[in-house]
């Protein structure tokens, strides 16, 4: 914590200060800007805190804008990013979200997670085809045939750490204060799930090892586009 604290502030000015002067010393590049950042979001590891901050590098421009707005006006809970967001304008935070959606990082290895075969199956199942009779539609259906998600807006879900996919359900679930105080098309599945089913979700996807990009040339089935609708476009 203290080292939060002490770190954030040293790189506040230039984040929020996007043209203002810098000293001669510090090249004005956006890479420079976003060290605030990438004290966190570089993902080297899988231990220590790393094994909970989400890869962001490579995730749809407009998923990201959108994170940055909830977490600067409180419907997305963390506060250490909360106080960098604070007073930043929304046309700063698009060019930073596209600054991260551009950038192209080697993935970290898949981690090494034991499933039971018909747990794999079930899973499996439910990524590709979900349960019509729960109402659940396919992951694939909106997250991409390869899971790396579909420009802008629906993000990739693979090279998460498994706590970080674990506490995101959990939030939506039990209406946490990360992200499960809004209502929306994720939390909605995230609730006809069982326990046992995030669980393993959190698992498969954990393990699984990275190809591709996100998609442009998908397109949601209209009735999925509605169903995220309020997700969709950047308000
Ligand atoms: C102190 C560490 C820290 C710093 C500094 C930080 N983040 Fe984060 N960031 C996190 C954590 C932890 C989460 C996940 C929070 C949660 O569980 O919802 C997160 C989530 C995100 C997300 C959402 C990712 C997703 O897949 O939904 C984005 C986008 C993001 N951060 C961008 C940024 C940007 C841009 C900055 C610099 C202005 C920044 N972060 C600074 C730790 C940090
Ligand atoms: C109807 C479309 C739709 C379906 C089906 C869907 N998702 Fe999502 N999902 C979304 C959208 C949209 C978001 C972004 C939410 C936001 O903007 O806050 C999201 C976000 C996520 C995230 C957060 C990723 C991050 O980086 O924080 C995870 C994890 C996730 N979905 C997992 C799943 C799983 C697993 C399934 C299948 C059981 C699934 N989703 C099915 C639309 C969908």
């Amino acid at each position: 914590m203290k080292y939060c604290c002490l770190i954030i502030p040293l790189f506040i000015s230039n984040l929020v200060n996007a043209s203002g002067s810098l000293s001669i010393t510090v090249p004005d590049t956006m890479e420079e800007r976003v060290k605030a950042c990438t004290i966190c979001h570089n993902n080297k590891d899988r231990i220590g805190r790393d094994a909970y901050y989400p890869r962001i590098a490579g995730k749809p421009a407009g998923y990201i804008f959108n994170q940055l707005k909830h977490f600067r006006d409180g419907r997305r809970y963390y506060q250490p990013m909360a106080i960098l967001l604070e007073n930043m304008s929304d046309e700063y935070m698009l060019e930073i979200a596209h600054y991260f959606s551009s950038l192209q990082l080697p993935y970290p290895p898949p981690e090494e997670i034991s499933m039971q075969p018909e747990e794999i199956e079930h899973i499996n199942m439910l990524i590709r085809l979900g349960d019509l009779d729960r109402s659940i539609p396919a992951c694939q259906s909106c997250h991409g045939k390869l899971l790396m998600g579909i420009k802008p807006f629906i993000p990739g879900l693979l090279g998460l750490p498994l706590a970080y996919i674990s506490a995101q359900f959990g939030s939506w679930r039990n209406g946490g204060l990360m992200r499960g105080q809004d209502s929306n098309c994720m939390s909605e599945i995230a609730n006809l799930l069982t326990d046992k089913e995030v669980v393993a979700i959190a698992k498969w996807l954990a393990m699984q090892p990275v190809s591709g990009e996100p998609d442009q040339s998908e397109l949601l089935l209209p009735k999925l586009f509605h169903r995220c609708s309020e997700l969709m476009y950047l308000k």
